[in-house]
């Protein structure tokens, strides 16, 4: 019998990207996900892609009865992927609110879900955004993390600490430990090389690279470049770009070590690719990779943006025997794939 895992936000961006990948190393998948920022169209793109359509129950899971049903249901699986969080930059600093409230009832409930079913594997979706703006790069895992520059990245602080005080807490009563790897992210970009699925953010992205690929296909008429006034080589602010499919194998590469006696307790991971890209970096690698020209002009800063950030990833390679490996050509290539995949079916 397969091994259950279940997915929260497994139809969103990176949680359909893990789906593929847990499927095809013999998973059963069960997607809990409240479709606010995906569809369910996604999980039909995943069976296309593996042959299995995964199992999704449309739920709010910061709702707390419909999360404990949630989990009474599916109480055989083995571990959690927990993805479900609202994560955009500058979204949150306009709705601070939302974000607590969604973001941390999510959590809770569903560590409370999983208190009750005995289930102790959990893979939590963090940030690079705890950390601020470093004062010194790149950032290792003990690089301290600084006050959050935005409300999602405190969501992201204040859920680790949840964690961290919940695995130095009382035991269940089973007598079994909770076990706890929480990804920090970096950038996320690009599509799986099939086209079928990718980011698709509803609305007006708030992410770069799928408003590039919006800009290039003609649904915006322009990319603003938020400030070419930080202290960076070319003035635009860096970030570490990671492809989404690299950090969906870490996902599953995380999950597997917590069958490990280390791995009883938490850590925590930095989950980049190892180094930064600027933004007219970015643009540049675009027109490169597709030969497409990006419209964009120099605008004022946003705010809740810090100026620059990448990682030491060396720990994840260390635990996971995992790094990412894919170039910032292959991964803008393969955004704008997935972006005429979708004009296509338009
Ligand atoms: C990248 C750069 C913008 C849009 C993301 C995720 C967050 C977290 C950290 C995982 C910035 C600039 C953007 C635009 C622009 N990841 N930009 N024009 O803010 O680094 O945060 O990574 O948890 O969830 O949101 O990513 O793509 O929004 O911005 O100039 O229209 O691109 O100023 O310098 P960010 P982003």
């Amino acid at each position: 019998m397969a091994t259950k895992v279940i997915v929260t936000g497994g139809l969103g961006f990176i949680g359909s990207h893990t789906v593929v990948e847990l499927q095809q190393k013999g998973y059963q998948v069960v997607i809990a996900d409240n479709l606010s920022n995906s569809t369910i169209g996604t999980a039909d793109r995943i069976a296309k892609i593996t042959g299995e359509r995964p199992v999704v129950e449309v739920v709010d899971l910061a709702d707390r009865d419909a999360c404990l049903s949630f989990f009474r249901t599916h109480a055989d699986a083995r571990a959690v992927i927990h993805f479900a969080a609202a994560k955009a930059v500058g979204e949150s600093v306009q709705r601070p609110l939302h974000y607590y409230r969604n973001n941390l009832d999510s959590l809770m409930y569903v560590v409370e879900g999983m208190w009750q079913t005995s289930c102790r594997k959990l893979v939590y979706s963090s940030s690079c955004t705890v950390y601020g703006q470093p004062e010194r790069l790149p950032v290792t895992e003990q690089t301290p993390r600084l006050a959050a520059e935005c409300p999602y990245g405190n969501t992201k602080q204040v859920s680790e600490d949840i964690l961290t005080d919940l695995v130095h807490g009382q035991l269940p009563p089973d007598g079994q430990p909770f076990r706890i790897l929480a990804l920090r992210y970096f950038n996320p970009i690009g599509a799986h090389p099939s086209a079928l699925i990718g980011e698709q953010p509803n609305g007006v992205p708030g992410n770069l690279v799928p408003f590039i690929t919006q800009t290039v296909a003609g649904i915006r008429p322009c990319l603003q470049v938020f400030g070419n006034d930080y202290g960076t080589p070319d003035g635009t602010p860096v970030r570490d770009y990671i492809y989404v499919c690299d950090l969906a194998q870490a996902h599953v590469a995380a999950m597997e070590y917590l069958d490990k006696d280390a791995a009883v307790g938490i850590d925590f991971l930095n989950l980049g690719a190892g180094r930064g890209y600027s933004v007219l970096e970015v643009i540049n690698s675009f027109e490169r990779s597709t030969g497409e020209k990006v419209n964009y002009k120099i605008t004022g800063r946003r705010a809740g943006d810090i100026e620059q950030i990448w990682a030491d990833t060396s720990k994840a390679e260390r635990l996971l025997g995992w790094k990412a490996g894919t170039d910032i050509d292959q991964m803008t290539s393969s955004a704008w794939k997935w972006q005429q995949s979708l004009a296509r079916e338009q």
